[in-house]
């Protein structure tokens, strides 16, 4: 009888602990909050460090960090999210917050090891380096550094970050941002969720490996200096909306496919300044999702190929500045 007491008891006290902190607000923990302030203060807001916010994504920049109070709990602070249970930091979004600074390797971002997304896109992070601490980040599956004004070597580190499903570097001119030898190689072959990979104007100065993600939906590779061949297993992702390779001459495009039929998916497909070789197949006629295609300023050359008046569903296309003749249909 006793025991029976007990277990009962036990499982009372439990219910109680349960329902009670269940009922709790999820608070943040103390060292996450005074992290975050640290962060805060070490960035002052000017407006026009995220400029280009506006230019970018027709988002108007406003100052999030500027709410954030040590009297109020920190997963209410703007761009903050804690998880539901355990009240950890996990994601953090202080895109267009028009903070400018240096970001250094002390910074104590770096100790919210939980965090699992991660937007610093559009601040002036002008004069520092992207550091190696970010590849620390083990759980994070986004991360977006778009136009922050980091330059100098993209550190091997970021491949550790093998959840990533989502990465974002691309930079603008001047801040020159680059791979260092074999580093892009790497990254591709490590970060096999890969769904979104955009590194517009970043020097990556090398091939396209064929290891890389199955999972890509979104390839934003303009204006990166690759060379080489182009893989054909690039057209064989079932899943790829969008194939921007623009602007990079040493890079050739070598048609015909073979065995290409599986990217119905392909809604926008930029070969702007590639090196194109061989016939645009017929198989460009299962492209049936395609709108926007550009082949400008890409070495075509011959008759207009017929099977672009195959893509019934194109509501931009470019051929400009290429060697193109014959009539239109
Ligand atoms: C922002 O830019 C404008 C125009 O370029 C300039 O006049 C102003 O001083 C800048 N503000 C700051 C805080 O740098
Ligand atoms: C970023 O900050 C640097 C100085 O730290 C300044 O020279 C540069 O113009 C700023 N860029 C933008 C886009 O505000
Ligand atoms: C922080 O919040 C408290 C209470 O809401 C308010 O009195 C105080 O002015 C706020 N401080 C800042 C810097 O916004
Ligand atoms: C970050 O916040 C902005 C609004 O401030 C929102 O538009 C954007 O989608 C958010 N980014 C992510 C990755 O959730
Ligand atoms: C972080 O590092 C920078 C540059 O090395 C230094 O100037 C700054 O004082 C350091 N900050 C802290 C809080 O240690
Ligand atoms: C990453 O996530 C897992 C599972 O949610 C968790 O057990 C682990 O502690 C996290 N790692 C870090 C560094 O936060
Ligand atoms: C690939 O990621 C794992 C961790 O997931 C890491 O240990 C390894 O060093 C990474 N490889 C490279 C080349 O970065
Ligand atoms: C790009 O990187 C390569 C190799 O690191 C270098 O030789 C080249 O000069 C760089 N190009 C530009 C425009 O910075
Ligand atoms: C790609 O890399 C994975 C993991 O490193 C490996 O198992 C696979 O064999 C590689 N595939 C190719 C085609 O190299
Ligand atoms: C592709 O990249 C070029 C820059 O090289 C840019 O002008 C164009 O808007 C991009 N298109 C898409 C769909 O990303
Ligand atoms: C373009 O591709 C052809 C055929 O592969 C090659 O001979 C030529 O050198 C390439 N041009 C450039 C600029 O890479
Ligand atoms: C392309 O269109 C032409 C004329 O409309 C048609 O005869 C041909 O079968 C189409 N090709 C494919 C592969 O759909």
């Amino acid at each position: 009888m006793g025991y029976v007491k007990l277990v009962f008891f036990m499982l009372y006290t439990f219910l109680c602990q349960l329902a009670f902190s269940s009922s709790l607000p999820h608070l943040c923990p103390k060292d996450q909050a005074l992290t975050l302030l640290q962060f805060k203060d070490m960035f002052p807001i000017n407006p026009n460090a995220s400029d280009y916010c506006f230019k970018f994504k027709e988002f108007h920049s406003y100052p999030k960090t500027l709410t954030w109070n040590k009297s109020t709990d920190c997963c209410s602070w703007d761009g903050v999210h804690c998880d539901k249970t355990t009240g950890q930091v996990i994601e953090l979004n202080i895109t267009c917050s028009g903070l400018q600074g240096k970001f250094h390797s002390n910074s104590s971002l770096f100790q919210l090891s939980n965090l699992r997304r991660l937007d610093l896109s559009f601040n002036n992070f002008s004069g520092s380096l992207i550091s190696p601490k970010f590849g620390d980040f083990s759980n994070l599956t986004y991360l977006d550094l778009t136009v922050t004004s980091f330059s100098g070597q993209i550190p091997s580190e970021i491949s550790h970050l093998s959840k990533l499903h989502d990465l974002r570097i691309s930079n603008v001119y001047p801040y020159g941002l680059r791979f260092g030898p074999h580093n892009f190689e790497s990254l591709l072959k490590n970060l096999t969720q890969l769904k979104e990979l955009h590194l517009y104007d970043v020097n990556i100065s090398s091939t396209i490996p064929s290891n890389f993600s199955s999972h890509l939906t979104t390839i934003q590779l303009s204006l990166t200096h690759l060379r080489g061949i182009l893989p054909e297993r690039v057209f064989h992702l079932s899943n790829l909306k969008t194939l921007n390779l623009s602007d990079n001459p040493k890079l050739t495009v070598r048609f015909p496919i073979t065995n290409w039929n599986s990217s119905a998916s392909l809604m926008e497909l930029f070969l702007h300044g590639v090196n194109i070789t061989g016939k645009i197949p017929e198989s460009f006629s299962h492209l049936t999702a395609l709108h926007e295609l550009d082949m400008g300023y890409s070495n075509l050359a011959g008759p207009i190929p017929k099977p672009l008046w195959n893509l019934t569903h194109v509501e931009w296309l470019s051929l400009r500045y290429n060697h193109l003749e014959g009539p239109i249909s």
